[in-house]
This record gives C-alpha cells, structure tokens and sequence, in this order.
C-alpha cells in the first residue's frame, strides 16, 4: 500500500543523487516548501510540491496522511555511540566538577576501566536490555541509524560479548546499525606494562573469532596520550583491515595526537573527534577521502575546546556531526542537542548542522545508500516536526522537543 503525506511545510534535505558534502557545499541543503511525500512498503517512492498533485486528497491507490504543516526531515545517523553499556558514571561526574580532570579520573581506575569492571560482570541479557531501552529512546529523538561500538570489554570474553549483543540489537532493531570493534580503547590493568601482549590478544584471539562470526562492520582505536600509540594504532588498525574491518578512530581528543595523520594514512573511513588540531591535521585532513566527525557534546560534558568546525570547513573538510553517547565523556545521545550545539558553539549554519547530522553522517557510518536524505530508494526513516516558523528554529530553540513524530521504514513509531 502507498502512502501519501501531504502539506508537508518544509520538505528538508531532497536529494536526487547522494553526495559527501565538503567545504562551503556543507551549506547546500535543498528543501521543497509546500510539498508531498509517497512512500511505498517503507521506502521512499516520490516527493514534490503540492500544487503538482491535481486531487491532493483523492486517490484511490493510497492511504493518505495530513501533515498539517509539519515539516519533514531525514532521521539522524548518529556515527560514534558507545550505547552497549553496564552502568552510568555519574560519580565521576561530580569528581569532576570537584576539580579532577578526564585523564586523572582515568589514570586512578576509573573512566573505561570503571565501565570495563561493570560491563564484565553484566550479563549478554542484561546488556541487550539496557541497550535496548537507550536505542528505543533515541528513535522517539530522531535517529534513524546508529553506530554502536564495543570497547569496555578489554578481554576477549567481554569483547566478544559486547559485540554479541551489538549483533542482536543489529537483528531487532528497526533501524540500521553498524558494530565498531573498539578492544583498543585503553589497555587492561595487568597489561599497563606488557602492550605487546595485549595487542598479541586483540590481533591473535579478538579478531579471528570477529571475522568467523562477522561480528563488526569497523575496528577502532583510541589514539591518544596514555591509551594508544600512533605506531599502536596503525598496526593494530592493519591486523583489522586484513580481515576486511575498514577504520574508524578516536583521534585529537586530549591532545594533538598525530590520530588525524595516522587514520588518513590506514584510509580511515572517519576520524572522530578533533577537539585538539592543528594546521596540519586540518590540512592533512582536507586533501583525504577521510571524514572528520566531530563531538561537540563530548567537548562540552569534558569542559575541552569545542572542534574548530569553520576552519575544518574553510579548508575544505568533509565533516560530520555525532553525539559519541557513553557513560564517561557524553551520557547524552540526543542528536538534537548535538545539532544546536554545533550551530551555537561551533558557529556552524542551520543548513551545515543538519547536513552534518544527516546526508554526511551516513556516509560516515556506511549506510548512505539506505539513509540520510529524502531520496528516491532511500528508507522512510523520517522526523516529523511540531509547526516550526523556519529552519533556523530547530537549532535555535534548543530547549524544545520539536519533534512531534517518528517513521521508521514507513510506519510512526
Ligand atoms: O569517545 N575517548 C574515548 N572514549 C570515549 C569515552 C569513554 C569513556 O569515558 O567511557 C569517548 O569520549
Ligand atoms: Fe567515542
């Protein structure tokens, strides 16, 4: 059965081609006012403006939804999560504010080696509960695909198991998924002093049994001061393309790592979060296929410089927008806050955010071809908004929930 939405205020971000937006393109976020939409068994089928449509109201092969002047925009692609988790870290929070800075709360035991304590103790079903609820709270928020990663494992069974149940909320969830394998997220206490054998483990024991049961999409690495070398994070992102895992890395969070460089080199499909650049990781950076995805939430819940989105963009970057949701550095996956925050603190353009959020995201996770604009082909993952005065308004108004409805593959959640 067809479905048509009619007087759709502002059909946002209709593209009849995909393309990675970069540079001053990033602006380019085409919309028809007064439109249509028809969707057939939960894909897109045909837009337009109204006035094409001669009995707007009358058809008898389909169904017929009044949008009243709500307007209608692709979900969000949320790129960078860490949702599979056991625990909230709340305590932190507050060391934090007590003065403790990210890396002294990790060098005493806590940060992803608090969340690794908990997460080994936690049952798969446990895991799959609690992540299940968060999923089926972003979906009512807006997204419509999710990159899930593993990474507070950190030994093989929990690794494994982590990843596990990213593979079945993969299989139940309406909406796409990609696994990241993240075994390289800091090293275990008893290998604080033996490297060699921890990353002998991810290469020797992790990654065979991932690639037996196609447990990940993407390997990543957090490339930093006190977690993972360059040199680590290079050999450790070959052992994971060698079996088809395409990179996906932390990079120039605390410092300027030299990540940007390091993902470029490995073809990394993205590099993720870039509080701390420099010209050169901008620049190397803008003359690669690699995105830059920036976490403005993550800089903001860690008090660190927001990323320099208008000179990523100035140079000529592809960049994209996450809301990197963990217990730790964000316990937010809500990408319509990521979407004002980037406007207000990274001076990025209505058009740029939501371009960032959506066609650019999903090229970031790999489901460009399924998601991320109103595109003939593409799923119906939609937003539906509450009446909005202009575009400009869903950023601006950064305290409402503006968002009245969900579609997933055609059908309101
Ligand atoms: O993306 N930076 C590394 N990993 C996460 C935080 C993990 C944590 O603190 O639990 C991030 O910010
Ligand atoms: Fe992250």
């Amino acid at each position: 059965m067809k479905l048509r939405i009619i007087n759709i205020h502002l059909l946002i971000n209709v593209r009849s081609i995909n393309v990675l937006l970069r540079g001053t393109a990033l602006a380019d976020l085409p919309i028809i006012e007064n439109a249509f939409l028809e969707i057939e068994d939960g894909i897109i089928l045909n837009y337009g403006e109204m006035q094409q449509l001669k009995n707007p109201q009358e058809n008898f092969d389909c169904e017929i939804y009044n949008a009243n002047g709500a307007s209608v925009l692709p979900c969000w692609c949320d790129s960078h999560t860490h949702l599979v988790f056991a625990a909230s870290r709340e305590s932190e929070f507050v060391d934090k504010i007590k003065g403790l800075s990210y890396a002294e709360i990790a060098a005493n035991g806590g940060g992803i080696l608090n969340s690794a304590d908990k997460l080994q103790n936690a049952t798969e079903e446990e895991l799959f509960e609690k992540a299940w609820n968060r999923l089926t709270e972003l979906i009512a928020l807006g997204t419509g695909a999710i990159e899930i990663k593993s990474g507070y494992g950190l030994t093989v069974e929990s690794e494994l198991k982590m990843l596990r149940v990213i593979k079945k909320l993969k299989e139940a969830s309406p909406i796409p998924i990609k696994a990241n394998f993240l075994g390289a997220h800091t090293y275990p206490k008893e290998f604080k002093e033996n490297h060699r054998g921890y990353i002998d483990l991810i290469k020797n024991e992790m990654l065979p049994i991932i690639q037996k049961e196609k447990l990940a999409d993407y390997i990543d690495v957090f490339c930093e001061e006190g977690f993972f070398s360059v040199e680590e994070t290079i050999e450790i992102c070959e052992a994971g393309k060698a079996i088809g895992l395409v990179p996906k890395i932390h990079a120039n969070q605390l410092h300027v790592s030299k990540g940007v460089e390091a993902g470029v080199k490995l073809g990394a499909l993205s590099v993720d979060h870039l509080e701390s650049m420099d010209e050169q990781a901008i620049s190397t950076l803008a003359s690669s296929n690699t995105i830059g995805t920036l976490l403005p939430t993550a800089a903001y819940f860690l008090r660190m410089p927001f990323q320099p989105a208008r000179a990523l963009i100035s140079a000529g970057c592809a960049i994209a927008i996450a809301s990197d949701f963990n217990p730790g550095s964000s316990p937010s996956g809500n990408m319509n806050t990521v979407v004002s925050m980037s406007c207000i603190q990274m001076k990025m353009l209505p058009e740029e955010a939501i371009n960032a959020a959506t066609i650019n995201a999903a090229y970031a996770m790999g489901v460009e071809d399924l998601v991320g604009s109103i595109t003939k082909g593409k799923l119906a993952n939609l937003i539906f908004t509450k009446p909005i005065p202009s575009l400009n308004y869903l950023p601006y108004a950064f305290g409402s929930n503006l968002i009245d409805r969900v579609m997933v593959k055609g059908n309101f959640q």
